[in-house]
């Protein structure tokens, strides 16, 4: 890695979380993706969900001819979990190299989560047969019971469900999506190399506040929610360690601005089209621009047994001005940063 304070050159970085969505959104999005990263883990949370390898084979061929601009890109699929989720189905999709992981979404956590898993205990021989064939589980960890406050879901879903899935099954392979909380960062490091975690941009650079800053932001407004801003802290510390068990999945979620600025808005944030230049403004800031290669580009594909990516891509320390609305195939999407600037540009 040739590394200077003014430029850094890393490998092809991966987004090991994306929402491409389908249809004329999909056709707006998939090319901010597509020319940043090589690779990326796509979230099956369509309506309706994709849950079997015909669906999956058919939604990768739609963001393919979106994303041709980009002919390298490599969008890999994920099978959406849900109570009645046959093991042998999903063995044979991942055997056949269809489905890379399968996504965990405890039902109505989310968007699109409505035929999500109800009780683990539900697809115990799935999550066997996964374990077996080391087919990494991706976990939306927040527990939706409406008593649980929404800034402790996430730290309850570890207490009640994921430390006893990670118990009972100690050799399966788990990401824990987006956290949020220092309680998750405790969890992931007390536990094996077989439980790793993404992290997204907003999650470093936000903290709840952000929701609320002179009035209500539904632009900041995701799923886990923005948390304390001890939380934040310990995030961006578990991303710039150098920890091979964190790596970089943005969560990119496009919702069109009347889906966002709405009575009731749609949690997410659109991050793909100046997702590298926001990590790295963070990696800078931290003093830790030598460890954003391993977590953009390393220890993903590690976690994965997927081959590191050759290309390489270079930013320079220069302002990049985030517009304050993209318009792609006649939606409007406001994304992260909007009307900022970011101290770092793509310039290779
Ligand atoms: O904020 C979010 N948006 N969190 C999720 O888990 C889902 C996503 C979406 O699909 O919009
Ligand atoms: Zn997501």
């Amino acid at each position: 890695m040739n590394q200077s304070p003014d430029q850094i050159t890393i490998r092809q970085p991966d987004d090991w979380h994306v929402h491409l969505r389908d249809g004329d959104m999909l056709r707006s999005v998939a090319t901010y993706t597509a020319r940043q990263f090589a690779r990326a883990i796509v979230m099956p949370n369509l309506s309706p969900p994709i849950t079997g390898t015909a669906s999956a084979v058919a939604y990768r061929d739609r963001i393919l001819s979106a994303a041709a601009d980009h002919a390298d890109f490599t969008p890999l699929m994920t099978c959406y979990l849900t109570d009645s989720s046959d093991a042998e189905d999903i063995a044979q999709g991942f055997n056949s190299g269809v489905f890379t992981a399968a996504k965990l979404y405890p039902a109505n956590a989310t968007t699109n989560s409505a035929h999500g898993v109800t009780d683990v205990a539900n697809i115990m021989p799935v999550l066997e047969r996964m374990q077996k064939m080391g087919m990494p589980l991706l976990i939306h960890g927040e527990v939706t019971d409406a008593d649980v406050d929404v800034f402790d879901r996430e730290a309850v879903f570890i207490e009640r469900t994921l430390s006893k899935v990670v118990q009972q099954l100690p050799e399966l392979k788990v990401v824990f999506e987006h956290i949020t909380t220092a309680e998750a960062v405790d969890f992931v490091n007390a536990s094996g190399a077989n439980v790793g975690a993404t992290i997204t941009p907003q999650h470093l650079h936000i903290n709840r506040n952000a929701m609320f800053q002179g009035g209500i932001r539904p632009h900041a407004y995701c799923l886990p929610v923005a948390k304390r801003e001890q939380h934040r802290l310990a995030l961006r510390k578990a991303a710039t360690s150098g920890s091979v068990k964190y790596f970089l999945g943005t969560d990119s979620a496009p919702h069109e601005i009347h889906a966002k600025e709405s009575a009731c808005g749609c949690a997410g944030i659109f991050n793909a089209p100046y997702a590298l230049e926001s990590y790295t403004t963070i990696f800078d800031e931290e003093g830790a621009l030598d460890k954003l290669e391993g977590f953009a580009s390393i220890h993903g594909p590690q976690f994965y047994g997927l081959p590191l990516n050759e290309g390489t891509v270079t930013l320079q320390r220069s302002k990049t001005i985030v517009p304050d609305a993209i318009e792609a195939g006649g939606t409007t999407i406001v994304p992260f940063h909007a009307g900022q600037e970011l101290d770092w540009q793509i310039v290779g």
